[in-house]
């Protein structure tokens, strides 16, 4: 009898596993992401995040992406711009370590030292398309790739992944682009495939190897690797401002380093980092309405974390 109902039980537990939807296997885990926080860590263990951004026009975008990386739970960020933009993105916050060294004629030499200890590198925000800054960030990237470090590349630096495939081609760590649909079409432009998204991003993803996510922001975010889409909906207003492109990838950093740390796949992370957004949106609406804009996004992250993400 015993052995019937343990029979019976194990089956329904059976079905239920292979029932249960990849959605919700990836929102299970997007609870069991952040570490605990337990007096015995030291300073840095929780994520040191490094973020490549900014330029005298742009100064906005790489402050969200940082602050963003460090509300989310990050023990540290460093911020690596220009000497123009620096004192300027320091002055909005004294949580971030700005270093002014990315157009040093030695930028790559004193950059080098700084990688060694970051868990995931963003590459974007608000940098410009400068050739001279396309090409320290060109040696960025290959001397992360020589130090396996995990990549979220976002704005500007989609612009110069979508010329140069081969940066990202069979790279050795987790790399996640973060294309809006403008940037999604100019990343995959060329690539062979029917027309469709689902097409064409996976024409890319066989291009470039199998540790690459694309999370195709819209109205309904995607969230492509091979063999797996999650779509995201849900939260959100109808009020869109600028600055929210710069939080989720600011977001996605934190959560990277963590879902890295738990060996979970990299759309956990993104799962989180867009549900973050996405909240924090509709929260701010709620306060602001049309004259919401990022910087009200920002001190509603302590709340959307406890709803989705925090350890009960
Ligand atoms: C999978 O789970 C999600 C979240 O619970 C739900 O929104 C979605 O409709 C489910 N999909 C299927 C095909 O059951
Ligand atoms: C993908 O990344 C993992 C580390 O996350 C690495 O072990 C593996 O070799 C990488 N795959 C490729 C094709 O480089």
């Amino acid at each position: 009898m015993v052995v019937k109902y343990l029979l019976f039980f194990s089956l329904c537990l059976f079905v239920r596993c292979t029932m249960s939807n990849k959605t919700e296997d990836i929102i299970e885990k997007t609870k069991q992401l952040a570490p605990r926080l337990t007096n015995d860590k030291h300073k840095g263990q929780a994520g040191r995040i490094g973020v490549f951004g900014g330029s005298i026009e742009f100064t906005g975008a790489p402050y969200f992406a940082s602050i963003s990386s460090l509300k989310v739970g990050a023990d540290l960020v460093y911020l690596f711009t220009n000497k123009e933009p620096a004192t300027v993105i320091k002055s909005y916050s004294p949580e971030l370590m700005v270093l002014p060294i990315l157009n040093d004629p030695e930028a790559i030499k004193k950059i080098e030292p700084w990688l060694e200890r970051l868990h995931v590198v963003v590459i974007g925000p608000g940098l410009g398309r400068n050739d001279q800054t396309f090409e320290v960030i060109t040696k960025v990237i290959e001397t992360c790739r020589q130090k396996q470090k995990p990549l979220v590349i976002d704005a500007d630096g989609l612009f110069l992944i979508a010329q140069r495939h081969d940066l990202i081609k069979n790279y050795p760590a987790p790399v996640v682009l973060t294309p809006n649909v403008m940037e999604f079409n100019r990343l995959v432009g060329d690539t062979p495939g029917d027309g469709s998204k689902q097409e064409k991003a996976a024409a890319f993803l066989m291009e470039v190897g199998s540790n690459v996510t694309l999370l195709c922001k819209d109205h309904e975010d995607e969230i492509i690797s091979r063999g797996t889409t999650v779509k995201v909906s849900g939260g959100g207003s109808g009020r869109r401002c600028g600055g929210q492109g710069d939080i989720l990838a600011g977001s996605l950093s934190t959560f990277l380093a963590w879902s890295i740390m738990a060996d979970y796949a990299p759309n956990v992370a993104c799962y989180a980092a867009c549900r973050m957004v996405r909240d924090l949106n509709s929260k701010a609406f709620v306060k602001y309405g049309r004259s919401m804009t990022a910087t009200d996004m920002i001190p509603e992250i302590h709340e959307v974390f406890e709803e989705n993400f925090e350890r009960k």
